[in-house]
């Protein structure tokens, strides 16, 4: 399927004045539906939001720039030349219009390129886990709860370059 590209996406850091229409939209879509704030996340995984690398697609709108969808990267987690994807939330208006699908290729761009990790993973909810496997990834290991919720383990790695 092919999507007219939906506003752009910024690489934004936490002093970035779109920075706290990220978290709201975090906390909307991911965090307080399942009882948790950004203070909450931060509890979960201690020491994570600063290290965190931050994309987000913003739009135009009469009263000013409005962020409506985010992912974070959180680059040599657990090691070296890994990286894990997370904080994946797109507006409920604005989902399925490739949003996602965007943010996802951008993040893989800064990890395979400027970053050169070899491999990329992600800890899915159930209910995401078909968006994951349209963008390439798999499952990698059985389900688990984190925040309460199943999850799959998902990664990616990219294909082989041709030796040129
Ligand atoms: C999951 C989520 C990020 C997807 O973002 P999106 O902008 O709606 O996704 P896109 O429009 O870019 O979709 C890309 C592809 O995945 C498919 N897809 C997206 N969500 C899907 C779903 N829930 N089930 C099946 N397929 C899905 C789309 O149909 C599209 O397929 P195509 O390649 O055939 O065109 C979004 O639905 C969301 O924020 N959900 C709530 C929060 C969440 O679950 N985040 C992930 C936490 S791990």
């Amino acid at each position: 399927m092919y999507y007219l590209r939906v506003g752009r996406v910024q690489f934004i850091g936490r002093h970035h004045p779109l920075y706290p229409q990220e978290v709201e939209l975090r906390e909307r879509v991911l965090l307080s539906p399942v009882g948790l704030d950004l203070a909450g996340f931060q509890r979960l995984f201690p020491g994570v939001e600063e290290r965190l690398e931050h994309f987000v697609t913003v739009i135009e709108h009469p009263t000013g720039r409005r962020v409506i969808g985010c992912v974070c990267l959180l680059p040599h987690f657990p090691g070296t030349g890994v990286g894990k994807l997370m904080q994946m939330a797109v507006d409920p208006q604005r989902q399925r219009e490739g949003i996602g699908r965007e943010l996802v290729a951008e993040l893989e761009r800064r990890a395979f390129g400027e970053l050169s990790l070899s491999e990329l993973f992600c800890h899915a909810r159930n209910d995401a886990i078909p968006f994951y496997e349209r963008m390439g990834w798999t499952i990698d290991g059985p389900q688990f709860i984190e925040a309460g919720i199943p999850h799959h383990r998902m990664v990616f790695r990219p294909p082989a370059q041709d030796p040129q």
